[in-house]
């Protein structure tokens, strides 16, 4: 296949696919050589190449549950609640069908990277999760896994215990939940504990981090120093971080200093906390987004996760990554053209950075790639359309 006149990291290039891999690749530019057609050969014209996108932060252990444990409330402790008793009901055969509709989902879409969380809570999730991960690479899609202590580690007898056997099944990822546990300095113990069993096991860190519009959490900052201090850099994400939309000004320049110093990820996830979060507000209402703007101008490292696919905390997840690129535009005040476009390459670049980075499209590489028909950002970003995937 021959891809011409398409435009790839802000060039405009011919680009060869054949046998799954990119043979060649020619920038355009007044003398050079173009790639000519070869007999038989497919030929797209125009348009926009880039990396599959990634999905950073997603829980396939719930996913397509929603319908079945409806959260009235709309608060994130429902959702942890009626979790919670559909989880002692997991079968293998239902968590596998579940996961596995739902990657493909992801992929109809264009992603083909997926870091989901497990709660370890279920160990036979857990078990079924990382067992799914060589059929997941059979079709093309790279499955994380992350030990997530979904009703936290040091807040009753047992968890912690579970959340340690979870690493010795194979998670890629520690994570953890410090909001969530008793008390502050319980959270902050948790932390510090998440950092001890991801040196024992050479692992990565993701926590869900201070999901709460509680302005007094304080998590991230130590997570931030915890990762300073122990060598972690590039290696911690942290999901969510929405107390930083309400933490007074002069804190949130200092921890947003630490973050882009620690090279810890924020990732945003806007479906979920666009409705999550607020719950406790009367008029007016907050939008618990954490402050991308802020983060990107301090050069902070940030991700957009989708969090939910139809799951007890929040029904309406679609797979479709450019939905939480749109949502985040809009709840975040991101409408700049500049803002915007930097919202729908975030999904296949920033959002490669647990995977290690995003993947190069460079001849030699592997020919995992999307090709929109469009090549201004913002017009897929308008309709939410559907890539051409190879994988
Ligand atoms: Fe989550």
């Amino acid at each position: 296949m021959l891809f011409r006149d398409t435009l790839i990291d802000g060039e405009r290039c011919d680009l060869r696919v054949a046998d799954d891999k990119i043979t060649a690749r020619v920038t355009i530019a007044p003398g050079s050589e173009r790639l000519a057609a070869q007999p038989g050969e497919d030929i797209i014209s125009g348009g926009l190449i880039t990396p599959p996108m990634a999905e950073p932060h997603v829980h396939l252990d719930a996913a397509l549950l929603g319908q079945r444990a409806p959260n009235k409330s709309g608060t994130l402790r429902e959702g942890i609640a009626n979790w919670s008793h559909l989880r002692d009901a997991l079968t293998v055969e239902d968590i596998t069908a579940r996961a596995l509709a739902t990657a493909e989902m992801y992929a109809s879409f264009g992603t083909l990277r997926i870091r989901t969380h497990v709660d370890t809570g279920s160990l036979l999730a857990v078990e079924t999760l990382v067992g799914l991960k060589a059929d997941f690479a059979q079709r093309g899609i790279e499955l994380q896994v992350v030990a997530f202590p979904q009703e936290g580690i040091l807040r009753a007898p047992g968890r912690r215990e579970q959340w340690e056997q979870a690493m010795a099944l194979g998670c890629d990822a520690v994570g953890g939940i410090p909001h969530f546990e008793r008390t502050t300095e319980e959270g902050w113990d948790s932390v510090r504990l998440c950092f001890d069993i991801a040196e024992k096991y050479d692992a990565l860190l993701d926590f869900h981090c201070d999901e709460t519009d509680d302005p007094h959490s304080r998590n991230l900052e130590v997570v931030c120093a915890n990762s300073l201090d122990r060598g972690f850099a590039g290696k911690v994400v942290t999901g969510h971080c929405t107390a930083l939309h309400s933490y007074n000004n002069p804190h949130a320049a200092k921890v947003i200093e630490l973050v882009a110093e620690s090279r810890v990820q924020v990732v945003a996830n806007p479906l979920d906390n666009s409705v999550l979060q607020g719950r406790y507000d009367h008029y007016p209402i907050r939008r618990g987004i954490t402050r991308v703007d802020q983060l990107w101008d301090a050069g902070a490292l940030v991700g957009i996760g989708h969090d939910s696919v139809q799951d007890p905390w929040y029904r309406l997840g679609t797979a479709n990554m450019l939905d939480t690129a749109y949502m985040l535009i809009h709840m975040a005040h991101l409408t700049s053209e500049e803002q915007m476009r930097h919202a729908f390459f975030t999904l296949s670049n920033e959002n490669h950075l647990p995977f290690g980075g995003p993947p190069t499209l460079q001849a030699g590489d592997k020919a995992q790639l999307l090709w929109w028909d469009r090549e201004d950002p913002i017009e897929l970003i308008i309709d939410r359309r559907r890539p051409r995937v190879f994988r």
